[in-house]
């Protein structure tokens, strides 16, 4: 029986040790939290910071049986999954020090545009005066983010209306480094991408497009409201992602792997935003494109991580249904005095998943800065588009959300 090591426990990898499990593996979790979803799914636990790299390192020499792989589902610790793959003797995606490089926002442009990646136009700032600077060469709209964070934590849409004073200290407040970077503002279709890479090339199965109607409502902070599968493409921009991940692969030296992206389609063309060396966390993975297109995303991106042969035929984008994602925002900030979602979803087959990350007597930020302040999300699924719209609106309107 193979033994697959699953770096975190959470709810969020749930789907994955199922999935593990499905597959006959034998599985090794670790989380820092010991009451975690996943503790009892899995068949040796023990309670470790997946985070703290010395941690894990620790836990390997302690742990002296031998693995065949190891995983992590939404979890952003490419730099983790490298130490543990050279200390174990297992494949991940890349070695250790490009998966750093991944990682922070700046080094990793640097790296795609060597590479001919097409890119937003880009410069680190460290000072306000730089960002004066860097903003008379970009001009308006521009982004200004942390190099070193996630989660839309820290990134800002800057118009020319922005207190750049207060803009700069508030995004620097984010970065671990101290470092941020500005990126001229691509307006056009903005798309969430998954992909596998085998034996250098590409094949993109999960795609959608992010959905970005509070754009104006939450400035300049640049808040999703989730997704749709699959976005208006046509099969020649989906070649060209394709294309462009691929010159990502190579920047990052990925030869067999998964790369998730953020994109733009941009003037005509697809641009990089940003592309991370895991899985995606959230549903995408394990719900969304599954249902979509048929291909069990989380199967062969165990089977990778266990560099097992993968059967390319099956890698292919065929709709089988729209799929949908939203979330549940807060409409003022205070206590949360009650949240609901409607009796009929649980009856109702084109309602796949929701749930609250909030709880009654929490408090509510107003308005939202970064995703983690979202109160929850429900995800829809149906063969037929316009039901699926109907199926969104109804479920807003039947949601309860109660502050005071
Ligand atoms: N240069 C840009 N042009 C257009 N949109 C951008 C740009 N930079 C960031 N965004 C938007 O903001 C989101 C968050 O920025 P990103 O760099 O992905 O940081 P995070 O690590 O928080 O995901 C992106 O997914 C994209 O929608
Ligand atoms: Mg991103």
């Amino acid at each position: 029986m193979k033994k697959l090591l699953i770096l975190g426990t959470g709810k969020d990898q749930v789907f994955g040790i199922e999935k593990a499990k499905e597959m006959g593996l034998y599985t090794i979790g670790l989380d820092l939290n010991e009451f975690s979803d996943g503790v009892k799914l899995v068949d040796e636990f023990y309670k470790v910071n997946i985070k703290d790299e010395s941690e894990v390192i620790a836990f390997l020499k302690r742990y002296e049986k031998p693995i065949d792989g190891v995983i992590a589902f939404g979890v952003d610790i490419p730099e983790i999954l490298a130490r543990v793959a050279e200390i174990k003797d297992v494949c991940y995606y890349t070695d250790y020090n490009t998966a750093l490089i991944s990682k922070n926002k700046y080094k990793a442009k640097k790296r795609m545009e060597e590479y001919g990646v097409k890119l937003p136009k880009f410069s680190e700032i460290e000072t306000f005066e730089e960002l004066i600077r860097e903003i008379k060469k970009f001009g308006y709209p521009c982004v200004l983010k942390p190099v070193d964070n996630s989660g839309a934590r820290g990134v800002l849409r800057i118009t020319e209306d922005i207190d750049l004073k207060r803009a700069f200290e508030y995004s620097k407040a984010f970065s671990k480094s101290g470092s941020l970077i500005l990126e001229e503002f691509l307006d056009g279709l903005q798309i969430s991408s998954e992909s596998f890479v085998i034996d250098s090339k590409v094949y993109t199965i999960g795609l959608a497009e992010r959905n970005y109607e509070f754009l104006d409502r939450f400035a300049p902070f640049i808040i999703e409201n989730g997704g749709d599968l699959p976005p208006p493409l046509t099969d020649k921009q989906r070649e060209e992602i394709n294309e462009q991940i691929l010159k990502c692969a190579e920047a990052f030296g990925v030869k067999k792997g998964i790369i998730k992206g953020d994109l733009v389609l941009h003037g005509g063309k697809i641009f990089i935003i940003e592309v991370a060396l895991r899985l995606s966390g959230g549903h995408f993975s394990s719900i969304e494109i599954p249902l979509n297109t048929g291909v069990d995303f989380l199967k062969y991106a165990i089977l990778i991580s266990l560099n097992e042969a993968i059967e390319t035929d099956e890698l292919v984008f065929k709709l089988e249904k729209y799929v949908s994602l939203r979330y549940i925002f807060p409409y003022k900030k205070g206590t949360i005095k009650n949240l609901e979602f409607p009796e009929w979803f649980e009856k109702e087959d084109s309602i796949k998943a929701y749930d609250f990350y909030y709880r009654i007597g929490e408090n509510a930020n107003y308005p939202v800065k970064s995703h983690p302040e979202r109160l929850g999300f429900f995800l829809v699924a149906n063969e037929n588009y316009v039901e699926l719209k109907k199926m969104i609106d109804q479920s807003y309107q039947d949601t309860v959300v109660e502050i005071k």
